[in-house]
C-alpha cells in the first residue's frame, strides 16, 4: 500500500491470522506494536479514545503524516497481536489516495508497518516495497514514489505529550498545538512494548513445559496432550498460526481459573523469536 510517507504492508486489523503474516513477511524480532491507518477521524474514534489534545492534532494535520498513540477502545478492530498486546492503540489516517481508498473500501482500520523487512530502509517506491517484502504479498497498489519518504511522525497522548519519534511533522509544529513535548525515555524508544503496561496474565507462566502440572493450564505446540485446560497454539507446528493464537489463548487460558499456565517450547526461528519474546514478558523475564 502506498502512503505518503513510505510503502506500507497493511493488513485487516482485525485479523489475527493476517496481521502474523505481516510480522512474519518483515521478519520482526519481536512483535513491534502496528499502526492502525484509518479513512478519517470518526473511524479513529472506535477505535482509540480521543481526548481534546488528541483531537486538536487530528483536525491540525490529518490526513497526514502524524500518528497518535492513544489509549485503545474497540480492542477487536485492532486484533491484539496488532497491538502487541498493549492497552494502547497506534493511529493515524493517511493522506494518499489510494491508502485512503483501501481503507474506506476494508470498512475498517487497515495496519501497516513500513514494507521492508526488519532493519533495512523504508520503501519508497513499489520496486523496492516488492524486493524487501513483496513475496509476501498478495497484491500491490502502486502508487508512484511516496511524497515523503520518511515515516510518519510519532507522538503519545498518554499522559503528557511525548514525542516517540521525530517525522516529517516537526517538533514545533505540534509543539504549537499540544505545547511542550516531553522526550521518549532512551528505553520506550527501542521498545515501545515498555512504554506501558504490556499483557500479561494474572496466572504463573511457565515456559518450555513438556505438560501440564496439577492445576495447570496448557498451551500446546503441535499434537495436543489429552486433558482439560488445553489450547493449541498450532497442531501443526505452524509459527504464523501460533502468532495469530497467542494473546487470545493466553487470555482464555487465565480466564479458565487455573493454577498457573504451562506453555510448550516453540522453536527459536523465524516469528518464534517474536512468540518467545513476548512469552518471555508474559512470564515476567523481560521489562
Ligand atoms: O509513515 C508511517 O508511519 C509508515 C506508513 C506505512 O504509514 N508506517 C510505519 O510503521 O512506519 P512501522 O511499523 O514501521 O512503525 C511504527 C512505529 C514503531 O516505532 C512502533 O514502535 C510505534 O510506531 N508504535 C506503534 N504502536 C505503538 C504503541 N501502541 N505505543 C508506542 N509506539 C507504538
Ligand atoms: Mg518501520
Amino acid at each position: 500500500m502506498p502512503t505518503e510517507t513510505v510503502y506500507g504492508l497493511a493488513a485487516d486489523a482485525s485479523n489475527a491470522r493476517a496481521v502474523a503474516a505481516v510480522y512474519e513477511a518483515k521478519g520482526r524480532p519481536s512483535f513491534n506494536p502496528l499502526i492502525a491507518h484509518v479513512a478519517d477521524i470518526a473511524m479513529a474514534r472506535r477505535i482509540a479514545r480521543f481526548d481534546a489534545r488528541a483531537e486538536a492534532l487530528a483536525a491540525r494535520f490529518w490526513p497526514g503524516p502524524l500518528t497518535l498513540v492513544l489509549p485503545a477502545a474497540d480492542t477487536g478492530a485492532v486484533c491484539d497481536l496488532a497491538r502487541a498486546g498493549l492497552d494502547t492503540v497506534a493511529v493515524r489516517a493517511p493522506a494518499h489516495p489510494l491508502a485512503h481508498a483501501l481503507v474506506e473500501a476494508v470498512g475498517g482500520p487497515v495496519v501497516a508497518p513500513s514494507a521492508n523487512r526488519s532493519g533495512r530502509p523504508s520503501p519508497t517506491t513499489l520496486a523496492d516495497a516488492m524486493d524487501e517484502t513483496g513475496a509476501a504479498t498478495a497484491a500491490a497498489l502502486d502508487g508512484g514514489p511516496c511524497e515523503i519518504g520518511l515515516e510518519s511522525t510519532v507522538v503519545a497522548l498518554l499522559d503528557e505529550p511525548r514525542l516517540l519519534r521525530p517525522g516529517s511533522v516537526t517538533r514545533a509544529e505540534i509543539e504549537a498545538v499540544v505545547g511542550p513535548l516531553a522526550e521518549a525515555e532512551a528505553d520506550a524508544k527501542r521498545s515501545p512494548g515498555r512504554l506501558t503496561r504490556h499483557y500479561a496474565p494474572n496466572a504463573p507462566v511457565r515456559l518450555e513445559a513438556e505438560g501440564a502440572g496439577p492445576g495447570e493450564a496448557y498451551l500446546a505446540f503441535g499434537p495436543p496432550p489429552a486433558g482439560e485446560r488445553v489450547w493449541t497454539l498450532s497442531a501443526t507446528r505452524d509459527l504464523a498460526e501460533a502468532a495469530a493464537n497467542l494473546f487470545a489463548f493466553l487470555r482464555a487460558a487465565d480466564r479458565s481459573g487455573a493454577s498457573g499456565i504451562a506453555i510448550a517450547p516453540i522453536p527459536e526461528e523465524g516469528l518464534g523469536e517474536a512468540i518467545n519474546d513476548r512469552l518471555r514478558r508474559a512470564a515476567g523475564f523481560v521489562g
